[in-house]
Formats: structure tokens, C-alpha cells, sequence
């Protein structure tokens, strides 16, 4: 009979999802999320999740493939599970906020295969009431002892059609794309975190915890809204090779009514390990300038030669700076030997211990210490990690003796292109979130913190919440920057930000660099926003280290803005997402950490906005002096984006404030609170 003449009934079966047995499980501690753990008729796992009921995961695939032996896929049989619940409360040593409640059920289903193979596999599951995360445990034993992967078959298939807001995985210029929004039906790869919108209205972001010697999990659609886990690419070989017993990281489904919510969720911290430094109180969040934002306006260069901008003399000029306005750190980049000729494509020719002869490292870290500012060390090392690595420990002594106790480290290589060395002492091209790299940052992040200093990577692997257990691990790039306002094209346009908050920062924290007053780029470049939206990203862009990133003339011009950066901090007790939509708006309240004060800011796309701001985060009773820095009358991104006004109004919890916000504009508030 041929497939055409089979009864539609047995059609219909053929395609039907296989919804397989439900095995076990488990429901989140105030009963909303339920996760179903099933096996088909084929001994196929797979997995399912509800939120009060409704399908929010439809039935989905877990699995392995693997290079050096039979795929880890079907032919299971349940052998048993286990529970635990957990409820806790831990301490962040910086952040967002001060405290993290992590409360948990926890499923553990053991898999074993039929015989003759009968090979154990275990999945573990915690629901936490804002999602889930997963992983696969690896036990020891005797048939399986070196694991070699070539790819997960771990599915998310989405009930609802929905939206997504994404950028693409595998492609050259690795985190650094405009996110696309488009149905969930359209898209390609992504990378992690993506976030989804359901038509029903609710908010999903899928991601990963915790990705330790592993290779990072890229999103590729299926079919329809299913989509499956493939792993960032390997040189050589399978893209994972680990020796059991080991754990992969989590896969994170985090479940949200709202865009606000989403953002507020502590999951992928809470699925990290706690802190294995023990003291790291010797970090201090700070802000900084630094020999930067010349360089990318190509009005000094990197390089050697007349337009050197990392001499002594202009080191000690971004020092003043910085001692007069407060902020600890001062970044010098382009202090270091190598930068001649194309170091984008090579970085071969990088020193990181010997600066340039116009550059004295030595005086410029004392004269740094006696203003009681701390330079922060560069390494860029265009990716070439086979050449880095050899250096790595004599140029963090070098810091550490400098008393340089952060570094910023970069990997400009387009993706697939870093260079690593093998153990034949043969070089080949890594991914920057492959197994490889995975290796290289934590090896930099423990070297660093062996010698107190603190480390925040440019072109990085994604942060996947390792600053819980690495806490000098502070900040990281990973997105498109504020470099792209100077050369980008095309530039950030206004709505970027208001993506970035929903979907990159859902990650941890990004070195953006805000601040540039001036708003202008390269050869005179306008930048699609407002002066009171720079001032906004210090409470929207979240990260233990914020850059000011314009030159000190250009601050100078600048005094009643400027201001607002002087005052803000870095470092939070507390945060709150006042309002917000993916792509369009955010309105962010934080804490500061060391003082009853409160930061207001947000931003809008596009389109100007009047919201409306209830302070209701303010302490009842108490009368604070709000200092409001907003977009002027008829400002806009496109016309007189330097218009602001800056007023004071004493401010009580119980009033809503409307704000205009201009087209591309933002705003930004201090609530400073009453002497008691
Ligand atoms: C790219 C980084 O994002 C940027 O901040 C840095 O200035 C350059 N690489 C040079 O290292
Ligand atoms: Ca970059």
C-alpha cells in the first residue's frame, strides 16, 4: 500500500506529538508551574510544563548524541526518582540586589536504558515559582566512563504561537546584532537568553546556568514553535568531552506575566553554586573613565605614534579627572606593546607587561595610588588565546604589584576564529562559547582572583550567572555596546536598549559603557538619543561597573547632567521594574546599597511616552528631595536631544509623577532620602 492510500487516522498519528507516559512530577512551591516528566513508547524521555494548568512546554524531547558511543535517546526505563524542596536566602556580595531568596522543588528521575546497554542517565529538574531549570547528570559508570558529545536533543516546544525577540547564533560578529522580533514561527539560530512572548501574554526567556566546561546551547527552531538545543561548534572533535560522573549546565525556562517580572527573576543565579571564593570584599563596585572613547572616535589611536592616547601625560590627565569627580577606576587602553600594524586580525605581536616607551606604567600606577584612583589593566588579545595564555600569569602579577586590581580583557576575532594551540602544539580555531572557551574564562577568572582582581571580558563567552561563584567574574560585554554610537553600522537605534534590558541583561551584567553627553560619533556621527536618556542606562543597564565613557571636555561642558553620574551608584540593595514591554519601554527603581536613597530611570523606542510613576517603592511617611533629570520640551533624538531639564520636588510614596519622555529619550531621578 502506498503512504497516500494509509486511513487518515493513521496519518494523523504518524504526526501527532509523541505524548509519552508521564512518569513523574513536580510543581513549583506555590503550586503554578507543574513540570511532567514522560516516556514514550520507545523509552523516548521527554518533558512537559504547565503554568496554573496551561500548557506552556508542550511535550518536548530530552536526549544526547554522542561521538564514542550509542546515542543516550530511547529505550529508557524509570528506575526511580527523588525529591527534595529548598528554601533559603543568600547573600549577594554585589548586585542587583542584596539579598536572593532561592526556593525550590527539586525532581531527580533516574533513567536507565534496557539491556543490553543499561546505561544510567539522570535528569534533574528545580521549579522555583518564576521557572525551571534542567540538567543532565552523567553518573559514573563502568560503560560509560569518557563522554563524548556531539550534540543535545533537548527540545523547548512552545504551546502558543508567540513572539520572539532574538539575535542569531553562528554567525561572524558573535553577541554584537540588533535583536530581531519576530513571530516565534521565524526564527532561525539563536543565541540565549531569547525571550518570547506568548499571544496569550506571557513572558518566557530560555537560557542556561552555569556553563562550566561545557559548550554554550544555541536555539534552533525545528518546526512550528519547537525549538531544539545545538551546542556551539568544537575545532575539532566532539563539540563536549567530559569524564563522568560530571553535570551539564541548566537549561532555564524562566515563566513570567509580565516583561517587568521577567526581569526580576533570580533564576539563573539561584541554579548557580554559591560562592567559591569565600572574601571578595576586596572588590569594590566603582565607576570609571578612562582612554577610551578617543579611540573610538579615531581622534587618538592604540597604536604607537602622534596620535599615541595612552602617553604618560594623558594618563595623568583622565587620573585628575577621575580624582576630582569621584570614580575609582581609570581604563588605559593601548598601553601595551602589539597594537601596530592589524592587530584585529592577528594579535601576535601583543606584550602584556611591556608598555610602550611613551607610556611609563610604573609612574602613571604610583601617581594613580597617591590620587587614590586605581588604573584598570587592558588585555586584548584579539582572540588569540595560544599566544594570551602563555602570558596570562606574569601579566596579572604585574597588575597585582601595580596595585591594578581590575582588568578589562577582550576577544576581537570574528566567531570561530580564536586561536588556540592543541596538545599536538598545532593550531587551531575555536568559537568564543565553545567547550574551549568555557575553559580559558574560568581560567582567567580564577588566576585573577588568586591575585584579587576583578575581570570583565569584552567579545565574551555569555554570562550564564558564574558571577555567583566567581564573584571578581563583575561584568562582561557581550551585546552591542556604546562603541557601536561611534562607528556602528548602522548605529543603536533607540529601541535598543529597551530590548537589551529583556533579553542580554536577563543574563547578568553588561559593561555598556553609557554616559556619552555629547551624543556624537565618529566624524561628527549623531546618536539616536537623548541627553536624559545617558543618564537613564546607569539604572537601566545594570552592571558593578559603570564606564562615563565621554572625554573629560566633553563633561565639562556638561555640568547639570554630569552631576547625575557623579552621584550614581553602582552597587544595589534593591530592584524593581516599575513598567516596561519588551522593545518599547522600562522604567527601573534600584536602591542604593550604602545609603536610603532611590534611582529612578527609563527608557522609551521611537515613540515619545507620558507614564505615569508611582513611588511607591519610597519608605511611607518620609518626604525625599528628588532630583529629576528629563527630557526638555520639544526634545527628541532627532531634535535637540540636548535639551533637559533638571529640577527638584520633595516626593512621597504615595504620589505617581507623569513623565514625558521624548522620542529616543529617557529619564533618570535620585530620591534623596530625609537626614532621620
Ligand atoms: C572591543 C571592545 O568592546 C572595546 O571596548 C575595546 O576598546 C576594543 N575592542 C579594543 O580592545
Ligand atoms: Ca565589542
Amino acid at each position: 500500500m502506498t503512504f497516500s492510500r494509509l486511513p487518515l487516522v493513521l496519518l494523523l498519528l504518524a504526526s501527532w506529538p509523541a505524548s509519552g507516559e508521564v512518569v513523574a512530577t513536580a510543581a513549583s512551591p506555590d503550586g503554578s508551574l507543574a513540570v511532567e516528566v514522560t516516556l514514550d513508547a520507545d523509552g523516548r524521555p521527554g518533558y512537559a510544563l504547565t503554568r496554573r494548568g496551561r500548557p506552556v512546554i508542550a511535550d518536548s524531547r530530552l536526549g544526547i548524541l554522542l561521538a564514542n558511543a550509542h546515542k543516550l535517546e530511547r529505550d529508557f526505563r524509570l528506575e526511580g526518582t527523588e525529591r527534595r524542596s529548598a528554601d533559603s536566602t543568600w547573600e549577594q556580595p554585589w548586585g542587583e540586589r542584596r539579598f536572593v531568596r532561592d526556593r525550590y522543588q527539586e525532581l531527580r528521575v533516574r533513567f536507565v536504558e534496557k539491556p543490553p546497554r543499561s546505561r544510567r542517565l539522570d535528569v534533574v529538574f528545580r521549579v522555583h515559582d518564576d521557572g525551571v531549570g534542567f540538567r543532565y547528570e552523567f553518573p559514573a559508570q563502568a560503560s560509560l566512563t569518557r563522554v563524548e558529545i556531539t550534540d543535545e536533543l533537548t527540545e523547548f516546544a512552545v504551546a502558543e504561537p508567540a513572539t520572539a525577540w532574538w539575535i542569531p547564533a553562528g554567525e561572524w560578529n558573535r553577541y554584537e546584532y540588533l535583536y530581531r522580533r519576530t513571530p516565534l514561527a521565524e526564527v532561525g539560530q539563536a543565541h540565549t537568553p531569547m525571550t518570547v512572548r506568548t499571544a496569550g501574554g506571557l513572558h518566557l526567556a530560555f537560557h542556561e546556568a552555569a556553563l562550566v566546561d561545557y559548550s554554550a546551547m544555541w536555539l534552533r527552531r525545528v518546526d512550528g514553535e519547537r525549538l531544539k538545543a545545538t551546542l556551539s561548534p568544537a575545532a575539532q572533535g566532539p563539540r563536549v568531552v567530559r569524564d563522568a560522573p560530571f553535570t551539564t549546565p541548566w537549561r532555564t525556562i524562566q515563566v513570567a506575566a509580565s516583561a517587568g517580572s521577567l526581569y526580576e527573576s533570580d533564576l539563573i543565579l539561584n541554579l548557580n553554586e554559591p560562592n567559591a571564593l569565600g572574601d571578595v570584599s576586596w572588590f569594590t563596585p566603582h565607576k570609571y573613565v578612562g582612554i577610551w572613547w578617543s579611540l573610538h572616535l579615531d581622534t587618538e589611536s592604540w597604536g604607537s605614534g602622534p596620535r599615541h592616547g595612552a602617553t604618560t601625560a594623558n594618563a595623568r590627565r583622565y587620573i585628575d579627572f577621575a580624582a576630582a569627580n569621584g570614580f575609582r577606576g581609570v581604563l588605559i587602553e593601548g598601553w601595551n606593546r602589539g597594537w601596530d600594524g592589524n592587530w584585529f586580525a592577528d594579535g601576535s605581536e601583543f606584550s602584556f607587561t611591556e608598555p610602550y616607551p611613551d607610556f611609563d606604567l610604573e609612574a602613571v600606577a604610583a601617581y594613580a595610588r597617591e590620587h587614590g584612583v586605581r588604573i584598570i589593566g587592558h588585555h586584548e588579545t584579539s582572540g588569540n588565546v595560544g599566544h594570551y595564555g602563555p602570558q596570562l600569569g606574569a601579566a596579572l602579577d604585574l597588575y597585582a604589584r601595580l596595585g591594578i586590581d581590575t582588568v578589562k580583557t577582550g576577544y576581537v576575532a570574528d566567531a570561530g576564529g580564536i586561536r588556540a594551540v592543541g596538545n599536538d602544539g598545532r593550531e587551531r580555531y575555536e568559537w568564543h562559547d565553545g567547550q574551549f572557551m568555557s575553559r580559558h574564562h574560568l581560567e582567567v577568572v580564577t588566576e585573577a582572583a588568586k591575585r584579587r582582581i576583578a575581570v570583565n571580558p569584552h567579545e565574551p563567552i555569555k554570562d550564564t550567572g558564574l558571577r555567583r561563584t566567581y564573584p571578581n567574574w563583575v561584568a562582561r560585554e557581550g551585546a552591542r555596546g556604546m562603541e557601536y554610537n561611534a562607528w556602528g553600522d548602522p548605529p543603536n537605534p533607540p529601541e535598543h536598549e529597551a530590548n537589551l534590558v529583556f533579553t542580554r541583561m536577563l543574563a547578568g551584567p553588561m559593561d555598556f559603557t553609557p554616559g556619552v553627553l555629547s551624543l556624537t560619533g565618529r566624524g561628527g556621527r549623531k546618536f539616536q538619543s537623548t541627553i536624559a536618556r545617558q543618564l537613564a542606562l546607569y539604572v537601566v543597564i545594570y552592571s558593578p561597573i559603570q564606564m562615563a565613557a565621554d572625554l573629560p571636555e566633553n563633561y565639562a561642558k556638561y555640568p547639570g547632567p554630569f552631576q547625575f553620574i557623579r552621584d550614581v551608584p553602582t552597587d544595589w540593595a534593591q530592584t524593581r521594574v516599575l513598567n516596561g514591554e519588551v522593545g518599547d519601554y522600562v522604567t527601573m527603581a534600584r536602591k542604593d546599597r550604602n545609603s536610603d536613597d532611590w534611582y529612578v530611570g527609563g527608557v522609551t523606542d521611537e515613540q515619545a511616552r507620558e507614564l505615569g510613576i508611582p513611588l511607591v517603592f519610597l519608605d511611607a511617611g518620609k518626604t525625599y528631595t528628588a532630583e529629576i533629570y528629563r527630557d526638555g520640551d520639544g526634545a527628541g533624538f532627532d531634535k535637540d536631544p540636548q535639551a533637559i531639564e533638571i529640577e527638584r520636588r520633595p516626593a512621597r510614596s504615595t504620589d505617581t509623577w507623569p513623565i514625558r519622555i521624548a522620542s529616543g529619550g529617557g529619564f533618570a531621578i535620585r530620591f534623596v532620602a530625609p537626614a532621620d
